[in-house]
């Protein structure tokens, strides 16, 4: 592995590299460098309409960034930062607009992981990072799963290991005086959001020209069809050729080398964080379809069913 300051220095020549996070692995570069931020795109063949998260190395450095810090946001950020929580914010001059699709608002995140921590403290600036998938497909929750993907095309992928979370962060957006938004389910619940902050409203609905791309109807998708089971004639389908991904018991229709089960004891945090590497596993199988359950309507299993909902076909 090569030491930290060996790392800063690609970035700092504006190169990217891959940075491991507790929620998924991301693509990343000098947020203040627009060369940077462009090889990004291209990278990930992602449209120049789907703005980037800004990765900061502690809440006090958001004031560097966001022209007005509303005392709710610095409540969360105080709270949950570093964790699986973007914070969307109006943003000062300094952030390119490349960065933001054009917005005046900027997405800021402290990432919770060792690794990235050290790296963004000893860097002179904030890491533009989205998740280091192509765009459309399963965000990667291991250094293999980017390399898999991006192989030598990166200058360097920090491996940190697997993702304790394993989905997307939660994002929230503030505009001056309206209830706080949250525009992506992910990692860090409602539940706990509103426990901090009082109620908030959601605006996470499934269309083709959102507020935010994680809004996009088709996104985390494998590419063998995925459907819920509630979707499928199962009297019509080639069972052998058939992938599940359950909750905590196996169909008992299906073989059960073909199926994945998230958490035998019913944790939605474990379930959560084997959720992605379910859909890439079985996407590697050559099955004809994926099948999936609907998890609990509640805590994580909401940012679970929304993922599995979009990555329907
Ligand atoms: O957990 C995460 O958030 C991961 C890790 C790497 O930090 N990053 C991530 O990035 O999921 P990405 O680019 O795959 O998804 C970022 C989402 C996109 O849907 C984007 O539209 C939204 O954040 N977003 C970023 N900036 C925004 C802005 N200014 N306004 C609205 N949405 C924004
Ligand atoms: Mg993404």
């Amino acid at each position: 592995m090569l030491p930290i300051t060996e790392v800063v220095d690609l970035l700092t020549e504006g190169k990217v590299v891959a940075i491991p996070t507790e929620t998924v692995y991301g693509l990343a570069a000098n947020a203040l460098n627009e060369n940077a931020i462009s090889a990004i795109f291209t990278l990930k063949n992602r449209p120049f309409f789907d703005p980037l998260i800004v990765h900061i190395k502690d809440e006090s450095a958001a004031m560097d960034y966001v022209e007005y810090y509303p005392a709710l946001a610095q409540k969360l950020a105080k709270t949950f930062w570093p964790g699986p929580l973007t914070l969307i914010l109006p943003k000062k001059d300094v952030i390119p607009d490349l960065v933001t699709s054009g917005l005046p608002f900027v997405g800021l995140r402290v990432p919770d992981h060792p690794l990235t921590l050290q790296l963004l403290k000893a860097l002179t600036f904030p890491l533009a990072a989205p998740s280091a998938n192509p765009f459309g497909y399963v965000s990667p929750t291991s250094a293999q799963h980017v390399k898999d993907q991006f192989g030598d095309s990166i200058a360097y992928i920090l491996d940190g290991g697997p993702c304790k979370v394993g989905i997307e962060s939660t994002i929230v957006m503030f505009e001056d005086n309206k209830l706080p938004v949250i525009l992506r389910l992910g990692g860090l619940s409602i539940e706990k959001i509103e426990e901090c902050i009082g109620k908030v409203t959601l605006d996470i609905a499934k269309n083709s020209k959102p507020n935010s791309p994680g809004q996009l109807d088709k996104h985390y998708a494998t590419r063998t069809p995925l459907k819920l089971i509630t979707e499928v004639d199962v009297e019509s389908i080639n069972l052998a050729k058939t992938g599940a991904i359950v909750f905590n018991k196996p169909f008992d229709f299906i073989p059960i080398e073909n199926q994945r089960i998230l958490s035998t004891n019913k944790s939605l945090t474990e379930a959560t964080q084997k959720l992605f590497w379910a859909m890439r596993d079985l996407d590697a199988c050559n099955f004809e379809l994926i099948v999936t359950e609907i998890f609990p309507q509640e805590g994580l299993g909401l940012a679970i069913n929304d993922r599995l909902q979009r990555a329907r076909s």
